[in-house]
């Protein structure tokens, strides 16, 4: 593992990606009650009822600390840093992000609780700007940014917003017709150029993957046109639960994988996801290693597995094949 600055890897090199999600940082307080007149209102409620005793900064510091001794090249953050999508948070949460590594090695994207009331999101981005922003400056407003592309090495990281405002009692998202359509020739670019394409989402993208109440809106759009224009493999959060699913895509099944909590202890204990990508013969491997806050209040590696993320179009001439997932994988 390395902290410098990713180099060009087809062929030769490990790539170590750390994905973790919904760190929910803590609501700070003398909130100004003209802020609270919305949806806001409810989100204070249940922080101070509940959510404040399972979001603690101690376990996230925890995470944190050992993600960052690991070295990772590139940091994943899929959402929901703030719990009101306050100004305030949102400044609170850039200097997390900074804590973390520079925008060359952290990515960032939004989650249900910065859009919580409507213009949240797009009044907030500008504070993490450098944090989402693709290679290619952003020329327009935060809502036409999205998806956007970073090139790490032989990674394509391609980030999707799928943050919106929900009426009282939802938390879903949705990408909208003119994101997915925006995808399209980033899908097949990045493809083009044989890089391992990473697709990051808050949202689950596959359907009853969380009740009805939060569920992406256009998943199966989305998942339309990932079998159609192919993918390597898909992250989300949102549910504070671990996920590991399948999406049949053009070039060979695809991983897609969701990450608890890195800061709660309910649902699942807290975690984050190592990701060593390895150009192979056939196309990719996979070796992921679940890190987990365990009882003795530790980090332990929970779960290790090794994936083989086939893809013809990637394999040297003589070598191609049949796409598939590898029999020890999933
Ligand atoms: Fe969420």
């Amino acid at each position: 593992m390395k902290n410098e600055t990713p180099k060009d890897l087809i062929g030769q090199t490990v790539t170590v990606l750390a994905h973790l999600s919904d760190p929910h940082l803590p609501l700070p307080t003398g909130i100004p009650p003209l802020a609270l007149l919305n949806k806001r209102l409810l989100g204070l409620l249940s922080w101070h009822s509940r959510r404040y005793r399972l979001h603690r900064p101690e376990t996230l510091d925890k995470l944190v600390a050992d993600l960052l001794d690991r070295t990772p090249d590139h940091i994943m953050v899929t959402g929901d840093l703030t719990n009101l999508g306050l100004d305030v948070e949102y400044r609170r949460a850039r200097a997390w992000l900074d804590s973390l590594g520079g925008p060359e090695r952290v990515t960032v994207i939004p989650g249900n609780h910065e859009a919580l009331v409507s213009g949240a999101w797009e009044q907030g981005a500008a504070h993490w700007q450098p944090y989402w922003q693709g290679d290619a400056a952003a020329e327009t407003d935060v809502v036409h940014s999205f998806p956007t592309l970073r090139r790490r090495g032989g990674i394509a990281l391609i980030a999707l917003s799928s943050a919106i405002a929900s009426p009282p009692g939802l938390a879903v998202g949705a990408l909208g017709r003119a994101q997915i359509d925006r995808l399209v020739p980033i899908l097949r670019q990045t493809r083009q150029e044989n890089l391992f394409r990473v697709l990051l989402i808050h949202h689950p993208p596959i359907d009853g993957t969380v009740r009805h109440r939060k569920r992406l809106r256009d998943g199966a759009d989305l998942r339309a046109l990932l079998e159609r224009e192919g993918i390597e493999l898909v992250l989300h959060g949102h549910s504070h639960k671990s996920h590991h699913q399948v999406l049949q895509t053009r070039d060979g099944p695809a991983p897609v994988i969701g990450v608890p909590s890195a800061s709660a202890m309910h649902l699942e204990s807290a975690a984050y996801h190592l990701y060593e990508i390895t150009p192979t013969n056939h196309g990719w491997k996979i070796a992921l290693t679940v890190r987990r806050l365990g009882a003795a209040d530790h980090m332990e590696t929970s779960q290790s597995i090794t994936l083989g993320i086939d893809r013809a179009h990637a394999m040297p001439e003589a070598a191609r094949k049949t796409p598939k997932i590898s029999p020890h994988s999933v």
